[in-house]
């Protein structure tokens, strides 16, 4: 049924056109620059260490995770983690956003949930539910709320046979919303955040890299983009060195400022 597209070797299966596939080198690319906050590479670095150790575990007999959830507020870092991943384990990833499947047609979700993980099953890969809280996101109508919650029980039990050599990982903005039930099926939980001070200072000086700069330029940087998320960060430092290039010039401090205020961020108070 599945069969292999040989531009990057990713097996793709029939019915599950929802689904955007990375190789690990795509990956590679695109999560070259993360962060992460003292836990969660420790978190992360454990999750890895574990899956390089299978046989062991199966010796003492105590199980390997498999499923992750991260939460926290837009562009901090939980779908690139999902490539990191991805990368570092060798294996294909395959993205879904949950609030897509759900909003085309609610009636097909369940079958389209059950496919994925069918997929997963069959090719050892990353798969990552992104917008995962829509799963359980209540519904207008008596007759949407009943699908829903066929749609979560479906959930519930795929998650509860997931095993095999794919990872399950899943993001989510609204910790609160998720489902208890399938809250507790995660093995690993990650939690995501705005960079503080030493993260956003090792953050800006990836992304400013070997541009030519103005002497102590980063200090202001850090300074002037505090409460930013990564995401807002590297869209600043970006449009500046395009300015940067148009102008012939070193990246300075009033590029930095005409950035940020055409960018306009919305910072949260911290
Ligand atoms: N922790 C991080 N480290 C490095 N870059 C980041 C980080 N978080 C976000 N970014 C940048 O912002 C972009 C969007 O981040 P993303 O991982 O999609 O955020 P989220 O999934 O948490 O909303 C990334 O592609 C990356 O360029
Ligand atoms: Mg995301």
């Amino acid at each position: 049924m599945s069969k292999i597209n040989h531009m990057n070797r990713i097996p793709r299966a029939k019915g599950i056109d929802m689904a955007a596939f990375y190789t690990p080198k795509e990956c590679r690319r695109k999560a070259q620059h993360i962060v992460f906050s003292a836990e969660n590479e420790r978190i992360i670095n454990e999750f890895i260490t574990i899956l390089g150790m299978k046989e062991r575990f199966r010796e003492h007999d105590v199980s390997i995770p498999n499923k992750m959830v991260m939460f926290g507020p837009p562009g901090t870092g939980k779908t690139l983690t999902a490539s990191h991943l991805a990368e570092r384990l060798d294996l294909p990833l395959v993205l879904v956003r949950l609030d897509a499947i759900i909003h085309s047609h609610l009636g097909e979700t369940g079958s389209n949930v059950r496919k994925l993980f069918e997929y997963a099953r069959m090719n050892p890969c990353v798969l990552f539910l992104d917008e995962f809280d829509a799963i359980g996101r209540t519904r207008e109508s008596n007759d949407e709320v009943k699908e829903m919650a066929r749609v979560v029980n479906t959930l519930l039990q795929c998650l509860d046979e997931f095993d095999g050599d794919s990872i399950l990982v899943a993001a989510t903005n609204l910790e609160t919303q998720l489902d208890h039930a399938i809250w507790r099926r995660f093995d690993t939980k990650m939690t995501y955040g705005m960079p503080d001070d030493a993260s956003r200072r090792l953050y800006i000086s990836k992304l400013v890299g070997a541009f030519e700069q103005e002497n102590r330029l980063e200090d202001y940087i850090c300074e002037r983009l505090t409460g930013c998320s990564y995401a807002d960060i590297e869209q600043i430092v970006l449009k500046a060195k395009r300015k940067a290039i148009i102008a012939s010039s070193a990246l300075h401090k009033q590029l930095i400022s005409d950035a940020y205020d055409e960018y306009r961020p919305r910072v949260l108070e911290c």
